[in-house]
């Protein structure tokens, strides 16, 4: 299934090494794979306990519509982007401007392919578009504070810190950390890459 708005994107994008496509139910087994490893799953919002659970969840039709999947050619699926559109906070009288405007952006990579950069190839090309294909304003990702290697990644693309706040997301562990979020401007992503 595809959303209205990956059905906006000329799917697949192909990057210099990867192939970033729209995802499927039948992908559930091949994201498991990465997704089921701790030290994938500890920063993420949910952490399905086996594979039937993981199904379940992956082929939820509104997971479907915002995941793009990356492929590596000759080695299969290694990673997932989440794109989804939504809108702005706006005032009341001028909502309907603030409607679809923006996008939230979130990863996650196989382990066996982390520190290659695909991760931030992938990510790249997908921003890339929501500023041109989709015409959008800003896209913006949030993280634990405590996720060096994603916020990292953030800066290398380009994204601006907008808050680093103290104490308000609470882990799985039970300990409350600090968040951080991220956003770039459609005007600032364009200065990037003249
Ligand atoms: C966040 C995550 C996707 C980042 O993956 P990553 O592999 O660190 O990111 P990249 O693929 O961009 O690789 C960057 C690293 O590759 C290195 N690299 C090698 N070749 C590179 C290239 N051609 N281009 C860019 N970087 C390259 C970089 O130097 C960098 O290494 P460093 O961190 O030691 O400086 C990954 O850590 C992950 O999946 N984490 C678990 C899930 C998660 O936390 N998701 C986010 C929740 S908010």
């Amino acid at each position: 299934m595809t959303s209205p708005v990956l059905e906006r994107l000329a799917l697949p994008l192909r990057t210099e090494r990867l192939i970033v496509r729209a995802s499927t139910a039948d992908d559930a087994d091949a994201v498991w794979r990465y997704r089921r490893l701790d030290e994938v799953n500890r920063w993420l919002t949910t952490a399905p306990q086996d594979a039937a659970a993981f199904r379940a969840h992956f082929a939820d039709p509104e997971r479907l519509a915002v995941t793009l999947l990356v492929e590596l050619p000759g080695t299969g699926v290694i990673g997932d982007v989440m794109l989804r559109v939504e809108d702005a906070w706006s005032q009341a009288e001028v909502r309907d401007r603030a409607v679809g405007v923006q996008a939230e952006l979130g990863w996650a990579m196989d382990p066996a392919h982390q520190g290659r950069g695909y991760a931030t190839e992938a990510v790249r090309a997908v921003i890339a578009v929501c500023f041109t294909e989709l015409g959008l304003r800003r896209v913006s990702a949030g993280c634990f504070a405590a996720n060096e290697a994603s916020w990292r990644m953030m800066e290398r693309l380009g994204m601006r810190r907008e808050e680093h706040s103290r104490e308000t997301a609470l882990h799985r562990s039970g300990e409350w950390m600090d968040g951080m979020n991220y956003g770039l401007l459609a005007s600032e992503w364009r200065a990037l890459t003249v």
